[in-house]
């Protein structure tokens, strides 16, 4: 069979990989049982915007955190590293009706500056507060279009001239069904086209190794049986 020989494959959300995040959000009243700070975790999001920053998530009726952020139209995108992985998972079975996930995955939830009611994540390590904007109903998710109105970081991912590290993450991605730790920096933005300094210091190494070992991965080395 040619390597590239196609099949048609039935229609499902099949644009992969995505990010996973955790959305916090609560209610007006946080004391009420009800209305306490929230997490659910989210795969259909992204940016949707450069400027003003936007981003959408895409979340069903049926959900609690619905109900928060349709009362309050705020929320906080939490960025998902190794280790929150498994409370990722756990948010995104478990619903905030039955159960405080904050005290069940031992997170802690922190109000989040500019907002009037949303609460962020302090153990993940970046936290994007967010003011809804628009509300789409697609079908079985209703799409939250939001304007970024604050970020928050760990220090640790700050470079010397302010620059946030997202490399240093050790950022989870969503695969068809999977939770995957990000790897290898193959490249950045240009590198295609970039000069050999440019590559050098941002790849940490020179260009022309960087041909050999792509020749060198195509090519087995003689002698070997693969
Ligand atoms: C990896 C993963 C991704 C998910 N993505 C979404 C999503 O994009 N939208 C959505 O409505 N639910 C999604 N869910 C399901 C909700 O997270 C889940 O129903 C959760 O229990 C709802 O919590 P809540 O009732 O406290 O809001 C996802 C679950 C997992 C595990």
């Amino acid at each position: 069979m040619a390597k590239h020989e196609k099949t048609d494959v039935g229609l499902s959300t099949i644009l992969n990989p995505v990010p996973v995040v955790m959305i916090s959000s609560a209610g007006k009243d946080p004391e009420k049982e009800s209305e306490r700070p929230n997490i659910v975790t989210v795969a259909w999001a992204g940016t949707v915007n450069s400027e003003p920053p936007m981003v959408s998530v895409s979340i069903r009726k049926s959900r609690h955190s619905h109900k928060l952020i349709s009362e309050t139209g705020e929320f906080v995108i939490n960025l998902v590293n190794k280790a929150l992985a498994k409370n990722c998972d756990y948010c995104g079975v478990k619903s905030g009706a039955d159960e405080d996930k904050f005290k069940s995955c031992g997170l802690t939830a922190v109000k989040a500056e500019g907002l009037d009611y949303a609460y962020y994540i302090e153990e993940s390590p970046v936290n994007i507060f967010c003011k809804v904007v628009e509300v789409k109903e697609l079908g079985s998710h209703d799409m939250f279009i939001a304007e970024i109105v604050g970020i928050k970081a760990d220090k640790y991912l700050m470079d010397e001239n302010g620059k946030i590290c997202l490399d240093k993450a050790k950022m989870v991605a969503y695969n068809h069904g999977e939770y995957f730790l990000l790897g290898e920096k193959i490249g950045f933005f240009g590198y295609s086209v970039a000069n050999p300094e440019v590559f050098e210091k941002r790849m940490g190494y020179k260009k022309e190794r960087d041909k050999y070992k792509r020749i060198r991965e195509q090519e087995p080395k003689k002698g070997k049986k693969y």
